[in-house]
């Protein structure tokens, strides 16, 4: 069955991870909070989401992430002091994340089980409709609208759509790798799916990076898939079942990124991605540009 285009309105943002690759940063913050210049990774990743279409955000949250929720609320006093020094423009800014957390939804998902489980604790809220899945981790530079191309390719394919990147194959033990073949430009048809496998044992350089557009059967391929790789449930496992099914919701189609992606759980990529927003931020770019040249004269450009 397709849908209407632009019809897909959900997005689940699993946000439970521990942030074990960023600590002592991460012991108190979650990882989601950390600034990207000045506004949290998350809330770069909520603004995706409703960008491309999807009014109604589920976040899966754990222990110790309470902070990304008050972050979505309401600030009455914050934004009343800001108000009453005149200050219209910081008042905005927080204006836009409780904006933006209007249709912000939480549930917890309890036991740390892996991202598979995560996605199942989803299934409630999102029902028997296709829907979006963003990593917090992985950051799409807004000018390269990755969501709005899955998105359509779903409604127009039908099954899953999973984001594909080449990475270097020394890196194939960080991710899940695909083995697929060419369907046309940027897409493919994913025949496997391998979570972290050793670098000699990858089906490809294709990456899954994180952002699906998932069709509703994977709630029970989910409700099946025994632990797999470092004994979680993996949503690699049961997006390989949909691959090889047949029927209603079945086949799992890649969209190949070329764009900009930033892994902010990561500190080296973190710091890029600091630079490289930091560059075209509309307040700071200029004075900042002008100091990275001062500082780094032989650099290209930017
Ligand atoms: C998760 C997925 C993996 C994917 C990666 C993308 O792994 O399990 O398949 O390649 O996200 O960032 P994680 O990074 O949460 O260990």
């Amino acid at each position: 069955m397709t849908q209407r285009a632009g019809s897909i309105r959900k997005a689940v943002i699993p946000v439970a991870g521990l942030g074990t690759r960023f600590v002592p940063a991460t012991k108190a913050v979650p990882k989601e909070l950390l600034p990207v210049v000045d506004r949290p990774a998350i809330e770069y990743i909520v603004e995706e989401a409703v960008r491309a279409g999807c009014t109604d955000v589920l976040m899966v949250t754990g222990r110790g992430k309470g902070a990304i929720e008050d972050h979505f609320d309401q600030a009455p006093e914050l934004q009343g002091a800001l108000e009453a020094k005149g200050d219209d423009q910081r008042a905005g800014r927080v204006g836009r994340s409780s904006e933006l957390g209007r249709d912000v939804h939480f549930v917890r998902q309890g036991e740390a089980l892996g991202l598979g489980h995560a996605v199942l604790r989803g299934r409630a809220h999102v029902g028997d409709e296709p829907f979006a899945v963003l990593l917090g981790d992985d950051m799409i530079d807004e000018e390269d609208r990755l969501l709005e191309r899955m998105l359509q390719v779903q409604t127009e394919r039908g099954g899953s759509v999973v984001a594909l990147m080449e990475v270097p194959p020394e890196h194939a033990d960080r991710y899940g790798c695909a083995e697929a073949t060419p369907l046309g430009e940027d897409l493919v048809q994913v025949t496997g799916l391998v979570e972290k496998p050793a670098p000699e044992e990858a089906p490809s350089n294709l990456a899954v990076i994180g952002r699906y557009v998932l069709h509703p059967r994977i709630f029970e391929e989910l409700e099946r898939t025994q632990p797999g790789k470092g004994g979680e449930i993996q949503l690699t496992d049961a997006m390989l079942a949909l691959a090889n099914a047949d029927g209603d919701g079945a086949g799992v189609t890649g969209v190949v990124f070329r764009g900009r992606r930033y892994d902010t759980g990561d500190r080296l990529e973190y710091l890029k991605a600091v630079v490289q927003l930091g560059e075209r931020h509309p307040e700071l770019g200029e004075d900042f540009r002008a100091w990275l040249q001062d500082r780094v004269p032989a650099r290209g450009p930017a």
